[in-house]
């Protein structure tokens, strides 16, 4: 059992739906490409849950699986929070292999941006040339495309209502330029609760837009969206809707 799974997480009630779509989304990112998943839903709903089954499943896959969480702050926000949680997960050898495989300016440059995650050595000077954030995102994609090399790679960012700017950037980044990466990102979403205002709204828009205009320049962008409350009413059929776009 892993530290996120605990007792109450035995029998998983109903959820066909959203299982079907969200393994298949598992295989695609196995076989034929990239996904971000964004699984949405309102609080208390279910979207944890069935992400800890996701996450297991993918284990019985032989994939890793990394998770970080987005927390509600009271004031200001920390730049890639919940993505240095995932990656601090990362086993300390596959990290090292991975990144020894980076460009010297890859690693600097992450190293900046995720201070305490092992992307350089001590003896790298961090000086470098201040590159844009879609440099930066292009060194964090190909590190994360380095971890999915030999093993296909799940990141779970979870309660992304509460995601950093940063954070959002780089998931619509990744939307746009994930390829061939053996990776797939679960994101969730609590759904209720969010005014027109909201700072991740536009991301969500933005996300719902490519994936009902074209798949083209994304792997894969599917929505899956939690529907009754199953947690409340565990006997309960659950409705969902799911949308999905091709590669
Ligand atoms: N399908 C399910 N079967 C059994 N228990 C569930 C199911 N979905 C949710 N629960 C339980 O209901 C509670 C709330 O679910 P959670 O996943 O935390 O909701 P959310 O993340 O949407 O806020 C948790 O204790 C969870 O284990
Ligand atoms: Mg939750």
């Amino acid at each position: 059992m892993s530290t996120r799974e605990s007792i109450s997480d035995t029998g998983l009630v109903g959820r066909e739906a959203e299982l079907a779509s969200l393994t298949s989304a598992l295989d695609a990112a196995c076989e034929l490409g990239p996904c971000l998943v964004v699984l949405t839903g309102d609080a208390g709903v279910g979207k944890s849950r069935l992400a800890r089954e996701i996450a297991s499943r993918a284990r019985t896959r032989g994939m890793i699986t990394l998770q970080g969480d987005c927390v509600e702050l009271s004031g200001g926000e920390i730049p890639y929070g919940p993505l240095a949680a995932a990656i601090r997960e990362l086993d300390a050898d596959v990290m090292a292999e991975v990144v020894e495989e980076l460009p010297a300016a890859a690693r600097r440059q992450l190293a900046r941006a995720f201070p305490g995650l092992p992307f350089a050595s001590d003896s790298m000077g961090l000086a470098g040339d201040e590159l844009t954030q879609a440099e930066l995102f292009g060194w964090l994609l190909l590190f994360l495309g380095g971890v999915s090399s030999s093993v296909p790679l799940l990141v779970t960012i979870e309660d992304v209502q509460w995601a950093d700017a940063s954070t959002r950037d780089f998931l619509l980044f990744l939307s746009q330029q994930m390829r061939s990466e053996r990776l797939c990102v679960l994101a969730t979403l609590r759904s209720n609760e969010l005014s027109a205002e909201h700072p991740v709204r536009p991301m969500v828009e933005r996300l719902a837009s490519q994936r009902s205009r074209s798949a083209a320049r994304v792997g894969s962008v599917v929505t899956s969206r939690c529907g009754a409350a199953r947690a409340r009413h565990p006997g309960r059929a659950a409705s969902a809707r799911v949308h999905a776009a091709p590669v």
